[in-house]
């Protein structure tokens, strides 16, 4: 049975217009690669290392137009649905400064996908939220960031370390438990694995489908930004169209880590963003829209809720895993490596 989280929530975040339109669904990778359409369109290889999913018209640099019309698969689950979305990687540092790309495992309740990204959107109930036009990208986060927000449960970037098998018993309100989410990696070993979480804005200024920054053009409510499925934030009058909430959830593998005599003799702990951040605080996402006509809008309008939608189709993960997209930068991302791809100003800090 699909979980509900309504049952879970704590009361006052139920009390403060929790929703319940809310699509919850898998994406499988498509392709680990050191590319970015977003940030540095055309660069092969750009800076770092990313795990993207969703339709295959990604690209090095990808057109402002409707790509969900240039895609001709995808893999996520809702047919309708080829947008792309992608974050960085994570690496394990061992103790003799080499690298390992963390895989990525599959979220709870999800099935069969191949690693890559858990992604929501939700909005406060149905005719409450303007879906994205075709040609919409956004960024969120920042990767230069090594200090916390201290936003409290208003955080838009945690971690969350599951203390045992099966998601650590508690897959729920991610970035709200102030006892389990850290805007920092988690600094003891993890042994279900360590679950990142990454929530957009929710405030648009209604004309633009991309900024140079590729933030501007969204913005928090007035009160600060929503919590995980909050949704009903008064927006400024700068930024007056309440969209979805998009929120990525990613969960590393971390298993094959947690042995303390490979850990950083100081105690420290040893993962690392593909950015060469340490402190997990510079975690970000990247969103390029690509919902096939006004399909995620008719989502929002009609109180979907899960992996399902009555008006939408899905497809299987034995076709989502099927759509991937060739990689561009031939290098190794799998093996142990002395530094990180990109970050080659980063080889052995120890
Ligand atoms: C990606 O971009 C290159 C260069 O513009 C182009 O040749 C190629 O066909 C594109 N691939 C896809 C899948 O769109
Ligand atoms: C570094 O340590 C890891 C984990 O113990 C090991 O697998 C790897 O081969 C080592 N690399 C080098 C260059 O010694």
């Amino acid at each position: 049975m699909f979980w509900l989280p309504l049952l879970t929530l704590p009361a006052a975040v139920q009390g403060q217009g929790f929703s319940t339109t809310m699509l919850r669904f898998g994406c499988s990778q498509i392709a680990i690669d050191r590319v970015d359409p977003l940030v540095e369109p055309g660069n092969v290889p750009s800076a770092h290392v990313h795990q993207i999913v969703g339709g295959n018209a990604f690209n090095a640099s990808m057109p402002v137009t409707d790509i969900s019309k240039l895609a001709t698969c995808t893999s996520c689950t809702f047919d309708q649905d080829l947008s792309n979305y992608w974050t960085a990687n994570v690496y394990f540092r061992a103790r003799n400064g080499s690298y390992k790309r963390v895989p990525q495992m599959v979220n709870e309740a999800i099935g069969p996908a191949n690693g890559g990204i858990t992604v929501y959107y939700t909005a406060p109930g149905p005719n409450t939220v303007t879906a994205f036009k075709p040609g919409f990208r956004m960024f969120t986060g920042d990767v230069n960031r090594r200090t916390p927000t201290n936003l409290g449960r208003r955080v838009q970037s945690c971690f969350r370390c599951y203390t045992g098998p099966n998601f650590g018993g508690n897959i729920y309100a991610p970035c709200m438990d102030p006892q389990r989410d850290t805007e920092h990696f988690p600094t003891q070993p993890c042994p279900g694995g360590i679950r990142s979480s990454v929530i957009f804005p929710i405030c648009w200024d209604g004309k633009n489908l991309d900024t140079p920054n590729h933030m501007d053009h969204v913005a928090h409510p007035i009160d600060g930004p929503a919590p995980f499925a909050v949704v009903d934030g008064k927006c400024p009058d700068s930024h007056p169209v309440k969209i979805p909430q998009v929120h990525y959830e990613i969960v590393w593998d971390t298993t094959a880590f947690n042995r303390k005599e490979d850990w950083p003799v100081d105690g420290s702990q040893p993962f690392v963003l593909s950015t060469g951040d340490p402190t997990g605080y510079g975690q970000h996402g990247d969103y390029v829209f690509g919902w096939k006509d006004n399909s995620l809008q008719h989502a929002m309008d009609n109180r979907c809720f899960g992996p399902t939608c009555r008006g939408l189709t899905t497809q299987g993960f034995d076709k989502a895993n099927a759509c991937t997209v060739k990689r561009l930068v031939n290098e190794d991302n799998d093996g142990w490596l002395d530094h990180l791809p990109g970050q080659e100003h980063l080889a052995h800090p120890m």
